[in-house]
């Protein structure tokens, strides 16, 4: 077996392939950011389903007949859920430095605007998951894939453009979004795979 220089072209293979030595921690580097800003719309949700009960946000409302939301989507566990988030961002950036220093990587900050613009907008997406579970005729708690394990992703991002646009732009690069696209469903399932299992959540999705 021959080596290959690090920076040289790999032999036999399309030029502009090159052995680069900085591929894995580049690959590292490109993960862990995207997790780590997405952190603040990734605890949310966890934090709802312990935080959870009280008043339904829809008050009980039906529309044709179905809830507008229904039972899982309650004031406390939206409040608790958002501001556990916005903490979580204080946190992460109090820390960055040193765990930034400690992996030999950059790690994006939270702007306050940002923080909630994350936070906030993961528990609207997954209220917004439940509007449309209730519209096509799904009970409190049925599954829906896909919808289910992104939903929070979506509104996270939308809600921290419109909070946060130069922000969201500059740390959500298509890149990070593609991991976080692929990433955070198996997360997502494990997760709420471990609450299920402790019997803080009464379904594994
Ligand atoms: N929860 C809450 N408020 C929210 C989101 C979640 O109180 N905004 C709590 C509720 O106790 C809910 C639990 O977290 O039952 C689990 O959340 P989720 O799976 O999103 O709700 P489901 O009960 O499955 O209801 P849905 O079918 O509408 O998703
Ligand atoms: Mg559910």
């Amino acid at each position: 077996m021959t080596l290959v220089p690090p920076g040289s072209p790999l032999p036999g293979g399309p030029t502009g392939l090159t052995v680069s030595p900085t591929n894995d921690s580049a690959m590292f580097e490109l993960i862990a950011g995207a997790l780590w800003a997405m952190l603040p719309a990734y605890v949310p949700n966890n934090a709802a389903v312990l935080a959870g009960g009280g008043r339904p946000i829809d008050g009980g409302r039906t529309l044709d007949g179905k809830r507008l939301l229904g039972d899982g989507k309650t004031w406390r566990g939206t409040a608790v859920g958002t501001v556990v988030g916005v903490a979580l961002a204080l946190v992460l950036d109090a820390v960055a430095p040193a765990a930034g220093d400690a992996a030999g990587i950059a790690l994006p900050g939270f702007p306050i605007n940002a923080a909630v613009g994350l936070a906030l907008g993961a528990m609207l997406g997954d209220i917004g998951a439940s509007f449309i579970k209730r519209r096509s005729g799904r009970e409190r708690g049925a599954a829906f894939p896909g919808l289910d394990q992104l939903d929070f992703v979506a509104g996270a991002l939308l809600l921290a453009l419109l909070f946060a646009p130069d922000w969201t732009l500059e740390v959500f690069t298509p890149a990070r979004i593609a991991v976080v696209v692929v990433v955070t469903p198996l997360l997502h399932l494990l997760t709420n795979g471990i609450a299920y299992w402790l019997g803080v959540k009464d379904e594994p999705w």
